[in-house]
């Protein structure tokens, strides 16, 4: 299989990896943030009606990570794609952070929410999350103190996903970048799109999950693999 030849419409998902050498943590590999914190008390709705306040904890940490991390050359490198095709190429990433934005991508579609935006449990308003936020800070549209970071958490539908859905359907090569294949829906793009013709092509510092079900698969560390292959598309 020809991975290298230009696709009519490429779909890129993006994973931890793809961040991991900006500084931001993976969270499965060895040290990464499941092994140093329970998923259930930061990263569920049931562990934020329990513990607001630690929750907000965790994500500020997070969110200081990302303003002091700076994008790496594979954000760079799908940045210089998207641009160079802005009608064919679309951009997935189960990442908070917003370096992919931050080294010039045009659009991405964030289906587990951002790190930078804010969400009132009670109205659903949204607005720009501050540097800190506070469980008692009121939402700037209902007043009542329900505020929360923007992020999907485990038991919740991720974001945009019929907009998702259409982009596999329609796409001709699926790359899967820097993600463990572990958890879904994400984990099951690859059949989604590959069930719809597309080539799948897996970028990853080491086999996924998943990795018997792409077509093709480059290992390595994406500040590496993923500038090497945008080059051969660019060509
Ligand atoms: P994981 O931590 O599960 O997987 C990270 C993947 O990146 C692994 O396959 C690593 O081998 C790979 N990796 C690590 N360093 C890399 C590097 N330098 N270059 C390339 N690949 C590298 O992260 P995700 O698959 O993104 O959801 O996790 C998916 C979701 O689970 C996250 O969005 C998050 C998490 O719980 C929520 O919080 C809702």
């Amino acid at each position: 299989m020809t991975i290298s030849m230009p696709a009519e419409r490429i779909v890129i998902l993006t994973g931890a990896g793809l961040s991991a050498e900006s500084g931001l943590g993976t969270f499965r590999d060895k040290d990464g943030l499941w092994t140093r914190y329970d998923l259930n008390e930061v990263a569920t709705p049931e562990g934020f009606a329990r513990n607001p306040a630690l929750v907000h904890e965790f994500y500020n940490a997070r969110r200081t990570n990302c303003l002091e991390a700076q994008p790496n050359p594979a954000h760079e490198a799908l940045a210089r794609l998207q641009r160079a095709w802005p009608e064919r190429v679309t951009l997935i990433t189960q990442n908070v952070d917003d370096l992919l934005e931050r080294a010039g991508a045009l659009e991405v579609i964030h289906m587990h929410g951002e790190l930078t935006r804010a969400l009132c449990a009670a109205c659903g308003h949204r607005w720009d999350a501050p540097r800190q936020m506070d469980p008692q800070a009121p939402c700037p549209a209902c007043g009542r103190a329900a505020t929360r970071p923007d992020i999907v958490w485990f038991g919740e539908y991720p974001y945009h996903m019929e907009a998702i859905d259409t982009a596999l359907r329609a796409a001709d090569l699926f790359v899967a970048i820097g993600t463990s294949g572990n958890v879904y829906p994400a984990a099951g793009f690859v059949q989604e799109a590959a069930t719809s013709g597309a080539r799948t092509l897996e970028l990853n510092l080491e086999p996924s999950a998943t990795a018997s079900l792409f077509d093709a698969a480059r290992f390595g560390p994406a500040s590496q693999i993923v500038p090497h292959w945008v080059a051969e598309l660019l060509e």
